[in-house]
């Protein structure tokens, strides 16, 4: 093989590497995001979430909490705040949901009751079997 035919070819294979090497995260990146848990649904005693407690869960992939209030009994939501996706913490004592980056507030139905997020909360079913709770 001569020089310039050897040369043309390293340069070749340098540059697919290197093509490779930055379209492979790029590829990745625009693909859909595969949650981490396919799980739907989650099954836990009903004894691990006493009344005015929460428990916080992963439901396919979503940061979620468990809310178990002595006046509405079990309610599962999202913690994904709908206007630009903070975690929304809970505030058991006025029952709302609090996002820390822009003050929105979310009723215990997941309704907004102030501050930019368009949406409610992401609601999940919860139901009761037996001793158990089937959420999602
Ligand atoms: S991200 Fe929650 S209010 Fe903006």
């Amino acid at each position: 093989m001569q020089r310039r035919g050897f040369l043309k070819l390293f340069t070749s294979i340098l540059g697919l590497g290197a093509l490779g090497a930055f379209a492979y995260p790029l590829f990745r990146f625009l693909l859909p995001v595969e949650s981490a848990a396919k799980v739907k649904s989650i099954t836990l005693p009903k004894s691990e979430i006493p009344v005015n407690t929460t428990k916080d869960l992963m439901i396919g992939g979503t940061p979620s909490i468990l809310v178990n209030t002595k006046e509405k009994g079990f309610l599962a939501f999202s913690k994904v705040c709908t206007h630009l996706g903070c975690l929304v913490k809970y505030d058991q004592e006025r029952q709302i949901f609090i996002c820390p980056c822009h003050a929105g507030i979310f009723d215990l139905e997941g309704n907004v009751v102030s501050g930019p997020p368009p949406k409610p909360l992401q609601k999940f079913a919860v139901k009761v079997e037996g001793d158990n709770l089937v959420i999602g």
